[in-house]
């Protein structure tokens, strides 16, 4: 499977200038030219107290929670009035909360999209208002009116979680190795290049016959949790294991995060199956202890905070008037070529867990509670 991105960087270039032009002149009311009130510094975005809204999606892993404290905490800090909703309901509830904000005068809204094929109506309601709109950590798809996507490179993040589990089942030295795959939920734009980046390091270990799925669900539809709910995965593989297991090994397991990792692990376990090789991501607290244990064999670590404080540090960029540096190449959403500000996952297993955490006080604190690390 080859890697979906698009490159036209002159065109994102462009594409950033003009809608930061958007929230910075439009809404500020200072076209170009235009002589300022001491008010309206000349330098000024917008209000230095400006709303700031943050549409988060419903609470499938921890990271989604840490964003929400962490947002709260360091736009107040800022001096921003935020607006921090998660939208456990669905996309529809999204819908509506984004729209809410974009009539609260909203000058930046960050999305973590529930569905980001489903908000092409709300977006241009924003940009229509002069706000600056970021996708957080999953892409806004299929819409004109996207300023930025920052992230942990979704693509990537599947590579790594691809190499990882290679390198488990290497180490386990089973020949063929069975292997079985669960992607995330079809409604996040992140599941596919999750998916993409996993089977561009082990496709090739199934064509030549090193690895075999048992249960020939080699698909994305046939490996999605809908909702990436874990009791969808459990009763995925309860069923699975079932039908492909009865006697056969279960060596390796390819998973998208923690959560869905240790759905896995908990119908594995309960079918009286050994631990395989299993990969995840998010560095949820459970599954760190599962890793010092030695039953998850890795996660991903995408620090929220480091994060969280990059859009925050964007914001507080375009209220000075300061367009931000995009550093990766931009990303087709359908319609455009998204600028975008990556950041670099990396890959944690037994090797590296004592020291892949430093400043997540959170884990660190796991870590040192297991007399481990
Ligand atoms: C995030 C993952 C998370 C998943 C489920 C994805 O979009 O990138 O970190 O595990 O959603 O919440």
């Amino acid at each position: 499977m080859k890697r979906t991105k698009k490159f036209v960087a002159c065109v994102a270039g462009l594409t950033l200038l003009a809608g930061f032009s958007l929230a910075a002149c439009g809404s500020s009311d200072t076209p170009a030219g235009t002589e300022t009130t001491a008010e309206e510094p000349p330098a000024s975005g917008f209000a230095a107290d400006a709303t700031i809204g943050v549409a988060l999606p419903q609470k499938t892993s921890e990271n989604w929670v840490r964003a929400e404290n962490m947002f709260n905490q360091g736009l107040s800090a800022a001096g921003f009035e935020q607006i921090v909703q998660f939208a456990d309901g669905g996309a529809s509830e999204q819908q509506s909360q984004i729209s809410a904000m974009v009539e609260q005068g909203a000058k930046v809204i960050v999305i973590g999209a529930v569905d980001g094929s489903q908000l092409g109506e709300q977006l241009s309601q924003a940009k229509s208002s002069g706000a600056y709109v970021i996708a957080y950590d999953r892409l806004l798809k299929n819409s004109a009116d996207v300023d930025l996507y920052v992230a942990y490179d979704p693509y990537r993040v599947g590579e790594l979680q691809g190499e990882a589990l290679i390198e488990g089942l290497t180490k386990a030295g089973c020949a063929p190795c069975n292997i079985e795959l669960i992607a995330g939920s079809a409604d996040d734009a992140n599941s596919i290049p999750f998916f993409e980046g996993g089977m561009s390091k082990i496709q090739p270990k199934i064509d030549d016959g090193s690895y075999v799925v048992v249960s020939g669900q080699t698909q994305f539809t046939q490996a999605a949790t809908e909702g990436w709910l874990a009791a969808n995965a459990q009763t995925r593989f309860d069923t699975l294991l079932a039908a492909n297991y009865a006697s056969a090994p279960l060596d390796g397991v390819l998973s998208p995060n923690d959560t869905l990792a240790r759905a896995a692990l908990t119908a594995i376990d309960q079918a009286g199956k050994p631990t395989p090789v299993i990969t995840g991501q998010d560095s949820e607290v459970e599954s760190v202890k599962l890793i010092l244990e030695g039953k998850q064999y890795s996660t991903i670590n995408k620090d929220t905070g480091v994060l969280v404080n990059k859009v925050i540090d964007i914001i507080k960029g375009l209220q000075q008037g300061v367009q931000p540096t995009p550093n990766g190449d931009p990303l087709n959403n359908g319609v455009i070529n998204v600028p975008v500000v990556y950041l670099e996952p990396v890959i944690v297993t037994a090797a590296n867990i004592c020291t892949a955490y430093a400043g997540d006080e959170v884990v660190e604190a796991v870590l040192a509670e297991s007399g481990k690390c």
